[in-house]
């Protein structure tokens, strides 16, 4: 889902872009990622095990992908001189707090698949000092299954849906992840963290009302429920609003507040 966007954002700038999907190279295979990254500048892994409830049943295959793959890359990068982004996860944060998380906040995963992208994170940045982590959360975009197209396709069907209001986060736009991305390597930003999510901050459920009105139904057919409700196999963090003050530091601007947003983005998602 972001990888599509991000090439065509790549390619809009006139960069020069070698586009892998799996079938092309697994990033868990040394040598063949090792070749698959002489003569590139910028390594962007948007690769991942992202199968959240599997990833509690299948945390070593998950961790091949998220980890084992994530430092074949970033060695990769490091031998051949080029940048490495690393695409990483709000979940890597235990979702217990109630101020927006800093890049430096200590890293707390709940579940496996949060373990496994934080232990992806430490890799890149043991195994290229010329790294970008760059946090996203709860995306959606025109490439993918993503929550605003589930919602879409289940309130036509049902025309009521429960959704849960003690989730709060940052719905956020694949196509301004790419742009972001892209800005960031632009201005050559200092190696480090950043967080790649809109501004403000929803529930599921504000986020599902603004989804059925962008679909011409009534948002009124959404009503408020709380995770109790759901029992799923991977806990799912309660708070995952990401600060923004790394963007600042480097003078790069911060996506702007989901809402807008998704205003731009629906027709596009929804189709
Ligand atoms: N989606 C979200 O809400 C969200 C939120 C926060 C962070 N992220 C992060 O954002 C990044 C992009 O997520 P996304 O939603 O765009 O993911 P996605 O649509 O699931 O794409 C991930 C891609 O990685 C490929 N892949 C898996 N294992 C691989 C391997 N060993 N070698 C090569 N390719 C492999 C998958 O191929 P197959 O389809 O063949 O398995 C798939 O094409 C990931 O790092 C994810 O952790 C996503």
């Amino acid at each position: 889902m972001l990888g599509t966007d991000l090439v065509e954002r790549l390619r809009r700038s006139g960069y020069e872009v070698t586009a892998v999907t799996r079938a092309d190279l697994d990033i868990t295979d040394v040598d063949a990622t090792h070749a698959a990254v002489a003569g590139h500048q910028v390594v962007v892994n948007c690769a991942a095990w992202t199968a959240v409830d599997d990833a509690e049943a299948h945390e070593s295959e998950a961790f091949e992908t998220n980890a084992v793959g994530a430092a074949a890359l970033a060695r990769a990068a490091r031998a051949h001189r080029a940048r490495m982004v690393q695409i990483s996860t709000d979940y890597v944060f235990d979702g217990n707090a109630t101020e927006p998380y800093a890049e430096d906040a200590p890293l707390c995963p709940a579940s496996a698949y949060g373990r496994t992208k934080a232990a992806g994170e430490w890799a890149v940045r043991a195994g290229c000092a010329d790294h970008l982590v760059v946090r996203t959360a709860w995306l959606y975009g025109a490439h993918g299954a993503c929550f605003p197209r589930t919602i879409a396709r289940a309130a036509a069907e049902r025309g009521s849906l429960d959704v849960v209001t003690d989730q709060v986060g940052q719905p956020t736009w694949t196509a301004d992840v790419a742009d972001l991305v892209v800005r960031l390597v632009d201005s050559v930003a200092p190696a480090g963290t950043y967080h790649a999510t809109a501004g403000g901050r929803a529930s599921w459920y504000d986020f599902a009302r603004a989804v059925v009105g962008a679909a011409g139904m009534d948002p009124g057919i959404v009503h408020p429920t709380d995770s109790a409700a759901f029992s799923r196999p991977a806990p799912r963090p309660a708070f995952s609003v990401l600060g923004h003050d790394g963007l600042d530091a480097a003078g790069v601007a911060p996506i702007d507040d989901w809402s807008q947003r998704w205003d731009l983005a629906a027709g596009a998602v929804l189709g």
